[in-house]
């Protein structure tokens, strides 16, 4: 017998009271956009992964869009991607006219292959774009020697990331970008928005430039010189980060930790509760902290007795929320153009793709909604 009949949502955000006096305060400012809650936002930001510079924007998308463009990453270059990730990393190459090529993916943590990567380089490649998936660092050591074995830039997809940590560093540190979402399911969020961190001074500038239609002076800049002087330098765009959603994300840092935490102790009980034969629970890789954005068991249908999509029908009747991250990007049909025939082999991820099912994990989930869905993967299942 289930204990609750209520079912558990797969994302519930976490907006306290503390965040809505924030935002309602930011109402009062005359800045409603473009003001100082942004630049407070980016300091503490820039403070908490531990780099020198931090750029607002008002999406993750826009923050790979901008990576690429300062980059100056352009058609005819070629940008390593995971195969298995949103198709958010792998439009940034193609904004720019560039191609994203796909690597397949590390069977234990589904984070990219650093051994693909090195099947996938060619002449034509200018970066790679690691996405820490589900909140669990990639092989950062193994990346970074790589792209400076063969020259390649490294824009970090921290999108699951934030506050994960890699041998003691932040993941955003050890790119020469890296980027990050505040999308309503991430570790905080500003409803819409991300940031971009980088320690390049000249990277920064442009960056700022480009987010705020490619103007030399910002409005709240030529205010402070009293000056009506703008140029505009390059093609640029409107991806600002608005004063309540700054104001949001400032609210929302404060307690990241603490969501951290959360995280990681309902995933410590979902470990100790999911005893079946056949569903296997993330693994945790060596040197490195996984926060959790995502919890993905792999269902063994040889041994589970089930497949992923039945357990997935049996948990949706039963109002588990369930997901799945991702259908593999060279599955998709807008992408199959961009497949190179030669080197179109995804071993990992098609095997992956068949058994992996994402369970409800939010930081206000309670050990009785774990158990709901503990108790619904077991009904009849072999312990
Ligand atoms: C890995 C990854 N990259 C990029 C994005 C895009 O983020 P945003 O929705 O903030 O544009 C997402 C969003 O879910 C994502 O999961």
């Amino acid at each position: 017998m289930l204990l609750s009949s209520g079912g558990v949502p797969f994302y519930k955000p976490w907006i306290t009271n503390q965040d809505k006096k924030a935002i309602s305060e930011a109402f009062e400012s005359r800045w409603l956009t473009g003001g100082p809650l942004a630049a407070k936002f980016e300091n503490q930001f820039a403070d908490y992964v531990d780099v020198k510079y931090a750029v607002s924007v008002n999406s993750c998308t826009a923050a790979l869009h901008l990576a690429m463009r300062v980059l100056n990453i352009k058609s005819g270059d070629e940008v390593i991607v995971p195969d298995v990730t949103f198709a958010a990393t792998a439009n940034a190459a193609l904004f720019v006219g560039a191609t994203p090529v796909f690597a397949d993916i590390d069977e234990k943590t589904f984070n990219i292959s650093p051994d693909d990567v090195l099947n996938k380089i060619t002449p034509k490649t200018k970066a790679i774009i690691p996405v820490h998936y589900g909140g669990q660092p990639c092989d950062m050591k193994e990346l970074m020697e790589i792209a400076q074995d063969y020259n390649l830039r490294i824009v970090e997809d921290c999108a699951h990331s934030l506050g994960a940590e890699y041998e003691g560093k932040k993941t955003g540190s050890f790119g020469v970008i890296g980027c990050f979402s505040f999308y309503p399911t991430k570790i905080i969020t500003t409803l819409e928005g991300g940031m971009i961190t980088t320690n390049d001074e000249n990277l920064a500038k442009k960056l700022l430039v480009l987010r705020e239609h490619g103007m030399s002076k910002s409005a709240i800049d030529r205010e402070s010189e009293a000056s009506w002087y703008y140029d505009v330098v390059d093609l640029g765009y409107n991806y600002r980060l608005n004063e309540l959603q700054a104001a949001l994300g400032i609210s929302q840092l404060e307690r990241v930790e603490d969501g951290i935490k959360l995280r990681m102790a309902t995933a410590r009980y979902y470990g100790e509760r999911l005893n079946f034969k056949g569903i296997v629970t993330p693994y945790e890789a060596a040197r490195r902290s996984h926060i959790y954005h995502l919890y993905v068991i792999k269902v063994e249908e040889d041994n589970f007795g089930k497949t992923r999509d039945e357990l997935f029908k049996k948990l949706s009747a039963n109002k588990v929320g369930v997901s799945l991250h991702y259908t593999p990007l060279h599955k998709l049909s807008f992408y199959k153009k961009f497949l190179n025939s030669t080197t179109n082999k995804f071993p990992v991820a098609e095997q992956i793709y068949q058994q992996i099912l994402s369970l409800p994990l939010y930081p206000t989930m309670t050990k009785n909604d774990v158990d709901y869905v503990v108790e619904s993967i077991g009904e009849n299942a072999v312990c």
